[in-house]
């Protein structure tokens, strides 16, 4: 698979979301495992995780877990796989999602989070949402914190706006490599955090960039432009998806979540799909 740059690491410019696995409606175990290990098959070199993709309370970090067995029991090489993960949301068994940015929960959080990954040091490290209670720079620091502390490989942050994307990267002292927002065909008021990484030269990776888990389907059907350009190349709607994004600026890397290995392999292949500038724009325009 091409690649990407996050921090100074290579990573497969697809990356696999780990959610679907964990959160309403997973798959059981056997097949998650399969689903990671196809992934690692087709060249996936980054997983996004968080410790909140879990459904019972009583199994915070359920997709961490998932994915150090996973590489665990993965008969090849995984020294070159990046495993990102995040600390700020929490799930407390209601199917809610709450917040917590106080620095010392986020510490807490990310000690427990080393102890799940079975590592030294967490590859990248995620604040996963502004928590509106907590002065952002807090946050931040802490994450800086555990960065400073070799706790952390990689600082990154989600649900940022551009000034918070600025403000962290000058708490972390311009050490912020990734921010993970929201952005699909269907929800594009991203662009802006997108342009702003790719003029500060920092990993942008979309979340649900096919729409989300109930609605990736649909893709096609909502959205006729990436079933036609699907249609003239002989590839599914998803991958069209996936290679639009990548056509937007070398920075991105989605993480498209799988519960399948069908799925999966199928998203990694947008990697080397190239479209023209011709259908660039019709995708564009389509919304
Ligand atoms: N930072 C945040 O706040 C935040 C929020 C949400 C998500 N995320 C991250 O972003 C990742 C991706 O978002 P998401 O999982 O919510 O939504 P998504 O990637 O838009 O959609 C996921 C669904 O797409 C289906 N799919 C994947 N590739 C496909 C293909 N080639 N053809 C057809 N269907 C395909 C999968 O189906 P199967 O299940 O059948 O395989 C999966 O359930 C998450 O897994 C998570 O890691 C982050």
């Amino acid at each position: 698979m091409r690649t990407r740059r996050i921090g100074d690491v290579q990573v497969g410019a697809i990356g696999l979301g780990g959610m679907p696995m964990s959160i309403e409606g997973r798959p059981d175990e056997q097949r998650s495992i399969a689903t990671i290990h196809a992934a690692l098959d087709a060249g996936v070199t980054l997983i996004d995780t968080a410790d909140a993709y879990h459904l019972h309370a009583n199994e915070v970090g359920h997709n961490e877990a998932l994915i150090a067995k996973a590489l665990a029991s993965y008969g090849g090489d995984t020294s070159d796989v990046l495993v990102a993960t995040k600390g700020g949301h929490l799930r407390p068994g209601d199917g809610s999602w709450t917040l917590n940015g106080s620095p010392d929960y986020l510490k807490q959080a990310c000690d427990a989070s080393l102890k799940r990954l079975g590592v030294d040091a967490i590859g990248l490290y995620q604040f996963h949402r502004p928590d509106p209670k907590v002065p952002y720079a807090d946050s931040v620091g802490a994450i800086r914190d555990l960065l400073d502390a070799g706790k952390i490989r990689y600082a990154g942050i989600s649900n940022a706006d551009p000034e918070q994307i600025r403000q962290a990267n000058d708490i972390l002292g311009g050490r912020l490599v990734s921010v993970q927002n929201q952005f699909s065909p269907a929800f594009r008021s991203s662009e802006p955090e997108l342009e702003l990484c790719a003029e500060l030269d920092i990993a942008f990776l979309p979340w649900s960039p096919l729409g989300g888990i109930s609605r990736a389907g649909e893709l096609g059907s909502r959205f006729a432009p990436f079933a036609e350009v699907a249609q003239a190349r002989d590839v599914s709607p998803q991958q069209v998806c996936l290679a639009w994004m990548l056509a937007k600026a070398p920075v991105v890397i989605p993480i498209p979540g799988s519960s399948r290995p069908e799925t999966i392999t199928d998203s990694v292949k947008a990697a080397d799909l190239e479209l023209s500038a011709e259908e660039l724009t019709r995708l564009d325009a389509a919304g």
